[in-house]
């Protein structure tokens, strides 16, 4: 089940991150499979590049699961929706309650489109009460259960978790380095293309909680605000990606005709 050697460097097959300008600078995407965190402080866009990732995949035929544990499925699709994306393109699927999840993945009327299934587990939070919220390791297996299910069943090959920093809240690790440790192995041996959205302080002093995720991860996307004079400026910037010859340099994020656009990779923005 997990990961294969590759017969030579072409074989490598890889995920656009949809962002213009970016993917050119990785070797056009992020190895299939791989574990990505994508760090940034609130408001940085993690959410809206994760989604944008997913939602071309989706697109070009691939299926993917969003999982939000903060954010309202509503709020999120809503949020894009006022970015422009076109939800008529794709099978966008919003799942509150899991029980539902088969049925309406077998109900697809356009099997062509690929299909978004976003499951809100704050609403099913507090629907669920059987759930042991003192068990800290119940709403890790929820997670885990509908990532199987959705992978078994809807043929999932993409994977968000939004975020990594909500699941620290609601599953009080004991001991966050093997509890982490087999996170990664679970993803991994799924071989399940995953972004972890980690939420990170304004300073931008640490990619991820525990900083065991960042040697755990085989790939991190640093986003950040940056105050330039009086303006701010999103800025992203690739720290590591495993089995890539990949553009470290940073570049200015901006959202423009409803695309995602790196510009100015190492350079001074023209401001
Ligand atoms: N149409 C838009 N174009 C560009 N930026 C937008 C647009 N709509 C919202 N935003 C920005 O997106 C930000 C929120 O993005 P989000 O992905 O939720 O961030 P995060 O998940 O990092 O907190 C808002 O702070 C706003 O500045
Ligand atoms: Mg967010």
């Amino acid at each position: 089940m997990a990961e294969k050697v590759i017969s030579d460097k072409h074989a490598m097959r890889r995920i656009k991150l949809h962002i213009q300008g970016l993917d050119e600078n990785i070797q056009g995407g992020i190895p299939e499979g791989h574990v990505t965190l994508v760090s940034g402080a609130a408001g940085t866009m993690k959410s809206s590049v994760c989604f944008n990732a997913l939602y071309h995949e989706a697109v070009a035929g691939k299926n993917g699961v969003y999982i939000s544990l903060e954010q309202s499925a509503e709020s999120l699709v809503n949020h894009m929706i006022n970015m422009d994306y076109d939800m008529r393109r794709i099978n966008l699927i919003m799942v509150k309650d899991l029980s539902e999840l088969k049925t309406r993945v077998a109900e697809l009327q356009d099997k062509s489109l690929g299909s978004l299934i976003v499951v809100d587990i704050g609403t099913i939070r507090k629907e669920i009460h059987d759930v042991n919220t003192d068990n800290n390791k119940s709403w890790l297996n929820v997670i885990k259960n509908v990532i199987r299910k959705v992978h078994a069943e809807a043929g999932c090959s993409l994977f968000v978790l939004d975020s990594l920093s909500a699941l620290y809240v609601l599953s009080r690790f004991e001991n966050p380095r093997i509890e982490l440790f087999y996170i990664f192995e679970f993803l991994r041996d799924l071989q399940i293309t995953s972004f972890l959205i980690s939420e990170m302080p304004l300073d931008g002093s640490k990619y991820s909680e525990y900083e065991i995720e960042d040697f755990l991860a085989d790939g991190i996307i640093m986003i950040r605000l940056t105050p330039f004079r009086r303006q701010v400026v999103r800025e992203i910037s690739v720290v590591k990606m495993r089995a890539t010859a990949c553009n470290n340099d940073i570049f200015s994020l901006e959202f423009r005709n409803g695309q995602f656009q790196a510009l100015y990779g190492g350079q001074n923005p023209l401001l």
